[in-house]
């Protein structure tokens, strides 16, 4: 298969992660006679230093023109800590996600049994736990209309929603549901909010074409504390833009990381792929950053692509760096290994089934090494 994809890199820690990506990309492009071409653009703060905007024109065509896109990560804090800034690295996000129509953002939330001991839950109670997360992307409160006085002693943020939003994702997270445990969870404030109230209607309308899958209610706060109190109930959660922000990075604690949480979101035309951690930029160019979810999110790319053995492969070799503790700090804090370690690690591992590069106390560079 040939496949253009464009590669937003953004700030902090986006470049170095997005690099490992490529680079387990290029070797499965070698093994398996693929050929994927990346062709890089600037988002975020680094683009509003080269052009003045977070989203410059030239990305936004060249991910118009691409089969998909793998992200990075995007934010700097000389824009979090100056609240009246009018232009923001995030912008470049939320732009991308409006134009290009990117509705659903899927995110696989997974206790991975060689980890357990790195999430602060205990053990028992994430055994098993294997969920996913669909968000609504393109609505809610992100996108409505925002107002604030001149004197900055008010502001609003509109929370709309239309059925035709909720449908499309809807439809998605019931055949994602058909292809899993056959459950689906709404999570909503139904019990306050109008926009919950349309949400179940319409999700209870189009659950009567899934007679296969069960639909279950909850409300946003109740599912914050069953997702750490029992988090193996869950099996596709389905929800609003805001809510499924919040509940995806609590969620993250079930896998012991951040760094490994990967996600998808699926456009009209033309889908991204992208770790859901940040820029974290105390940690940029000190090769300490997980490069995993960056990873794992070019995995869901091939995936999305029908490209199931491939993406499988790369599962595989992550999960067997995690085996052979090649990880990094966050999940080994004495861990001698870095981003690239961990990168060229998984890259040969998915070049040579039985780690010829590897030794425990050598890293090597490998074939899969990207200059
Ligand atoms: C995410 C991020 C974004 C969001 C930010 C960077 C705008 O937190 O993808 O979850 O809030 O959607
Ligand atoms: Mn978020």
């Amino acid at each position: 298969m040939n496949l253009k994809i464009a590669v937003l890199s953004g700030d902090g820690i986006g470049p170095e992660v997005t690099l490992q990506a490529k680079k387990a990309l290029h070797a499965i492009g070698v093994v398996f006679n693929h050929e994927f071409v990346f062709e890089d653009a600037y988002i975020g703060a680094i683009a509003i230093e080269k052009t003045g905007k977070p989203l410059p024109d030239q990305t936004l065509n060249l991910c118009r023109n691409t089969d998909c896109i793998l992200f990075g990560a995007i934010g700097d804090p000389i824009y979090d800590n100056n609240p009246n800034a009018k232009i923001r690295p995030e912008q470049g996000l939320l732009k991308l996600r409006q134009e290009l129509g990117l509705f659903a953002n899927i995110r696989p939330i997974k206790a991975y049994p060689i980890l357990m001991n790195s999430s602060p839950i205990k053990k028992e109670v994430l055994e098993g736990t294997d969920f996913i997360v669909y968000r609504e992307l393109n609505g809610g409160m992100y996108f409505g209309q925002k107002t604030t006085n001149e004197a900055a002693t008010y502001a609003s943020d509109l929370c709309e929603y239309h059925e035709t939003e909720i449908e499309k994702i809807t439809h998605l997270a019931f055949q994602a549901a058909q292809t899993r445990k056959k459950k689906v969870t709404l999570v909503d404030k139904a019990n306050v909010l109008e926009t919950s109230r349309l949400w179940r209607r319409v999700v209870s309308k189009v659950a009567q074409e899934y007679s296969d899958v069960a639909l279950h209610f909850l409300y946003v706060d109740n599912a914050a504390m069953q997702i750490i109190l029992n988090p193996r109930q869950f099996d596709v959660l389905l929800t609003d833009n805001l809510f499924g922000d919040i509940l995806s990075d609590e969620a993250s604690v079930i896998s012991g990381s951040k760094g490994l949480m990967a996600s998808a979101s699926i456009g009209e035309k033309v889908s991204l792929f992208e770790p859901i951690h940040g820029c974290y930029t105390e940690a940029k160019d000190k090769n300490s950053a997980n490069p995993v979810a960056s990873i794992l999110s070019a995995a869901m790319l091939l995936e999305h692509f029908g490209l199931i053995e491939e993406a499988k492969k790369i599962v595989a070799a992550v999960e067997a760096a995690f085996i052979n503790q090649v990880v990094t700090v966050d999940l080994k804090v004495d861990s001698r290994f870095g981003t690239n370690e961990v990168g060229d690690f998984i890259a040969n591992h998915i070049m040579d089934a039985e780690d010829l590069y590897f030794k425990k106390d050598f890293v090597q560079i490998g074939r899969s090494t990207i200059v």
